[in-house]
């Protein structure tokens, strides 16, 4: 079986990280974490690494001069650890073009809303606002544009007329640790197939790429 080599990309509590780090713990799991990097040096998600003998390491970029700079540094430790997938997981740095050319196809991302909507930040507040019955998540391929890219899978979850965002991304976050390493494996295992500006999903049940979380009950 290939074993794909990933890089995960933190900044924070690392959460998915640990959903990814749980799956590739199972035997036939048809990836591997090679390499964490943190920009911050205080994220609980390189404890998580290091609990689990990745290799983790810190890139800070306040202690570069410029984005270029940084990214730079980061793609040597990607080249060096010889990855094959880079998967952000709460890395709240904007990457430039450049760096997601080089990285195109290679490169995806989780993001807490069913993409196209609520790019950027505050998803939750912004669907509650709106009064929205379905929230979510995806996992996409990257695409200079903040929060674009083909979309790999997404996960439904309802709207509660009396949530707040809290409440909200409490219900979203576990159907991330679900779909992030489902969408690592469908890659990892070539079944996922970008074309155009979509993937194509093989061997899925129906439908493909789509999970819808039950209402809770009261
Ligand atoms: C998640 O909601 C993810 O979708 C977003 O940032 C959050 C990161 O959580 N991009 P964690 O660090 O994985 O716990």
């Amino acid at each position: 079986m290939r074993i794909l080599k990933l890089a995960v990309l933190i900044s924070g509590n690392g959460t998915n990280l640990q959903a990814l780090i749980d799956a590739c713990a199972a035997p036939d799991f048809p990836a591997e974490i090679a390499l964490v990097i943190s920009n911050r040096p205080d994220a609980y998600g390189l404890e998580r690494a290091e609990k689990a003998g990745i290799k983790a390491i810190t890139i800070d970029h306040k202690s570069f001069d410029d984005r270029e700079s940084f990214e730079d540094s980061v793609h040597e430790a990607l080249t060096e650890a010889k990855v094959q997938l880079v998967c952000l997981a709460g890395f709240m740095r904007i990457l430039t073009a450049t760096f997601v050319r080089r990285w195109q196809d290679r490169l995806i991302n989780i993001h807490p809303s069913l993409l196209p909507a609520y790019k950027g930040l505050n998803t939750y507040e912004r669907a509650i606002e709106d009064g929205v019955r379905f929230a979510g998540c995806t996992v996409h391929y990257v695409r200079p544009d903040v929060d674009t890219g083909p979309i790999i899978i997404q996960a439904a979850v309802p709207v509660l007329s009396d949530d707040d965002p809290d409440s909200l991304a409490a219900r979203i976050l576990p159907q991330e640790h679900i779909i992030y390493p489902e969408a690592v494996c469908l890659i990892a295992s070539s079944k996922a197939r970008v074309r155009g500006h979509k993937v194509i999903i093989d061997d899925m049940p129906v439908p493909s790429g789509a999970y819808i979380a039950p209402v809770p009950k009261k």
